[in-house]
């Protein structure tokens, strides 16, 4: 337990520069309180005694600014610095090592029933004010911009700006121009693309032949 301690008010020195000792992240670090927090309610959530892990939620809530719901699934080496108006809901999934500023919602859009909310991969950071909305993933050491407002998916090693958000960048490099998501039900097909484009030409050869052999009687 304590070497979970200890490694957790490592993980929040080595991203927080303005950090001076473990001893001020403990007793003043509300993201930090808020994730021992939840991590009481959700021993309880997990037991069955969901009044309780709510009221645990809720009080953590009212003294941090931060609420997280129980019945979130959060891994290792949350880091919520600041603090102040995030949310996260019931069924977000957080992998180990994200960062998250103040004023971040990870939930849901309301058109979704059972799983409603994003899950987050490993060392995802996400930007002050970012809204990231919606049952999809954004991958490991991905990173949304400030602001964003995240409502598709978002791959591995990308950053996402804007609103609504668009990968700008991937594994290091500029995408140019920026898209909205790996969707991969619509993605661009070249060979289909192609092959649309030839039937379009047989067809138009069809038409041309058709007239010839009519004007020319045979
Ligand atoms: C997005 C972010 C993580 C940088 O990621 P990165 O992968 O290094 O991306 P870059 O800085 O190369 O920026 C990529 C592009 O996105 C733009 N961009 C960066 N942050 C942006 C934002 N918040 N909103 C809109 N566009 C943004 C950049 O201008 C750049 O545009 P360009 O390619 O036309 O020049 C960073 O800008 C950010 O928003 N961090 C959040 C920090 C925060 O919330 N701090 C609060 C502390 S209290």
């Amino acid at each position: 337990m304590f070497e979970n301690l200890k490694a957790e008010l490592d993980s929040i020195m080595a991203r927080d520069p303005a950090a001076r000792s473990r001893m001020e992240v403990y007793f003043l670090y509300s993201g930090f309180k808020a994730v021992r927090s939840y991590r009481k309610a959700n021993w309880f959530f997990r037991h069955n005694m969901k009044f309780i892990a709510r009221m645990i939620s809720q009080r953590a809530r009212h003294t941090t600014g931060i609420e997280i719901h129980p019945g979130a699934k959060i891994g290792k080496g949350l880091f919520i610095d600041h603090g102040m108006g995030v949310v996260i809901g019931e069924t977000t999934e957080i992998g180990d090592n994200c960062t998250i500023y103040q004023g971040v919602t990870l939930g849901g859009t309301g058109k979704d029933h059972g799983k409603r909310h994003p899950t987050l991969g490993d060392n995802v950071l996400v930007g002050a004010g970012a809204k990231v909305l919606g049952p999809f993933r954004v991958g490991n050491n991905a990173r949304i911009a400030a602001g964003a407002v995240v409502l598709t998916e978002v791959p591995d090693n990308a950053t996402a700006v804007g609103v609504p958000a668009k990968v700008v960048r991937l594994n290091g490099e500029k995408v140019d121009p920026p898209y909205e998501s790996l969707d991969q039900i619509h993605y661009a097909d070249p060979v289909a693309d192609h092959l649309s484009q030839l039937e379009e030409q047989i067809e138009g050869l069809k038409v041309a032949i058709e007239v010839f052999e009519n004007g020319a009687g045979i």
